[in-house]
């Protein structure tokens, strides 16, 4: 008999060999493609660099090894080649979401991780009338609230908490450049700050109803488990349903985090949709604006729409603003001269009686713009090539002397698109502001922090704004001298996250 027990793990052997060889067989045009180790038969391999945190480097490497196109999945060729960028992300080509963004679905698909296109230019209509200029505008006094609010927080710590042998206070800038991140967004996607910067902690407060006690979630941690878990399902999408019986806390920790996140959105949202409080609203915050959008049939969001967007621009804009930030004061402080020439710019630009300047004045100073950039290009938050798939029905395309068909996924990975030599000189690998001042056509279409095309970085404006706005006032308020002896370390889930930053802080006496 076939199925007799003794038969079962030849079987199986049979059946695995089978569930690896045939996509091989089947995906014979991408087989003279080189790959690291088992890349090219499984995802497993993919899924143990990002389980690692460290997807970007380990295909970094690989595309130092074995050349501008490289098989980092079965189905999944990585093209260091800046000329892919407009194939891969513009609008010509109409390239989907990969199944990737299936494992960062919770609650239901919202603008980030819809893959479908009639439904991401519904949602993308509804959401960008929220990032219009006139709204922008109104969110700055939300900003600058929770600005001033992190430099009375850093005045304290200087005032109590310095060190008389090294007149510095210590900190790890990490920790509060993302209590700063997540109360604005905080403030702009839930109607409140969570009061992260109040506490000095990350505890997210959060109230099913103001007459209710509040809860705590820590979600700056939340959000990182959420990433990391995400972005290593994501590698192998048909394992999520099972991910909660792998033996790793790593999935099981991190599969509880996203309920937990989901849950601040869904207490935060309900609250906010009662007759009695949009009747008295006057806020004009982002979820404002998502309440008051509207596609064209005239539809508004339903709530549990309403919820899942809300959710979305707090994972979207929380720690990526953050971790940008702390990279940003990092390579300032690691190179000589940059924080100079910062103090004089900002000098000229803000009087001496402001601490949180307005965007107005400091939105056009060339060099704070050169630093945010430079940091952007070398940091990249957004480290990893973002997965697109060919949509069935394309034509095949021709990328890098290599034909791809529908059903295959592409990507162009960001990290050493921003390091590469050829792209931008034999500097690449260092941080200089100034290659700004001359940017050539070519580097500006190969810098792409925020992506590119229909499925870029939606809030690109407010992130602008809020890190003009903060690296204005930590420089132009706060001295600092770096305590750690090491470089700073990283990881990678969704976005290249720093794991700490320790500095010594002191307030700075403006001559
Ligand atoms: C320095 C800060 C930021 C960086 C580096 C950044 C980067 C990015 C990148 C690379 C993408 C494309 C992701 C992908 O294709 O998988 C993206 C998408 C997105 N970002 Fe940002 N982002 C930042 C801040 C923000 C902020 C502040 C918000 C909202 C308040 C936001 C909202 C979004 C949304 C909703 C999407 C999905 C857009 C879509 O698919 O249509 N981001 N961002």
């Amino acid at each position: 008999m076939l199925f007799s027990l003794s038969n079962a793990p030849f079987i199986a052997i049979g059946l695995l060999l089978a569930y690896y060889l045939v996509p091989y067989v089947q995906s014979g045009h991408k087989r003279n493609i080189p790959s690291p180790s088992l890349a090219a038969f499984t995802n497993l391999w993919l899924l143990l660099q990002a389980r690692q945190g460290k997807r970007y480097l380990s295909v970094d490497e690989a595309h130092k090894k074995y050349g501008k196109v490289v098989r980092i999945a079965p189905n999944h060729v990585s093209i260091a080649d800046d000329a892919a960028i407009q194939v891969i992300y513009g609008h010509g080509n109409g390239f989907l979401k990969a199944d990737f963004y299936d494992a960062f679905v919770s609650i239901r698909r919202g603008l980030f991780n819809t893959r479908n296109r009639a439904e991401h230019t519904r949602k993308r209509k509804i959401v960008s009338h929220t990032f219009s200029a006139k709204s922008i505008g109104q969110f700055e006094q939300y900003i600058h609230a929770n600005v001033k609010l992190f430099v009375d927080q850093w005045n304290k710590l200087a005032e109590l908490e310095t060190n008389p042998k090294t007149g510095y206070a210590s900190i790890d800038a990490l920790n509060w450049f993302n209590y700063l991140a997540f109360d604005i967004i905080g403030d702009l996607a839930f109607g409140a700050p969570f009061g992260m910067l109040k506490n000095g902690k990350d505890i997210a407060e959060m109230r099913k109803s103001p007459n209710e006690p509040p809860q705590y979630v820590a979600a700056v941690e939340v959000l990182n488990r959420r990433g990391e878990v995400s972005a290593t399902l994501g590698c192998l999408p048909a394992l999520k349903p099972y991910a909660k019986w792998i033996p790793d806390r790593f999935f099981t920790e991190g599969l509880a985090a996203v309920e937990n996140l989901a849950g601040i959105a869904i207490a935060r949202v309900n609250e906010r949709v009662k007759p009695e409080v949009v009747a008295n609203n006057t806020r004009v915050d982002l979820l404002a604006h998502l309440m008051e959008g509207r596609d064209e049939t005239g539809e508004k969001l339903g709530r549990e729409e309403l919820t899942a967007e809300a959710l979305t621009q707090l994972i979207a804009g929380s720690d990526t603003t953050s971790n940008t930030s702390c990279a940003i004061l990092y390579w300032c402080l690691r190179t000589p001269g940059v924080v100079a020439n910062l103090h004089k710019v900002l000098d000229d630009a803000i009087p001496k009686d402001v601490d949180v300047p307005t965007y107005a004045m400091v939105k056009d100073i060339p060099y704070l713009q050169w630093v945010i950039s430079e940091t952007m290009r070398i940091h990249s938050t957004s480290a990893m090539g973002l997965a697109r798939e060919i949509p069935g029905g394309s034509n095949p395309i021709t990328i890098a002397d290599q034909t791809f068909y529908p059903g295959d996924i592409l990507s162009v990975p960001s990290y050493t698109i921003h390091r590469s030599q050829e792209i931008w000189g034999k500097d690449a690998e260092e941080f200089v502001p100034g290659r700004w001042e001359n940017i050539t056509t070519r580097q500006k279409a190969a810098f792409i922090p925020f992506s590119h095309g229909p499925r870029a970085c939606v809030g690109r404006n407010v992130a602008e704004m809020e890190l003009l706005v903060i690296v204005a006032t930590v420089f132009s308020q706060f001295e600092f001298q770096i305590e750690q002896e090491e470089e700073m370390q990283t990881r990678e889930g969704f976005l290249r996250k720093p794991l700490g930053l320790q500095v010594g802080l002191r307030r700075r006496v403006r001559v």
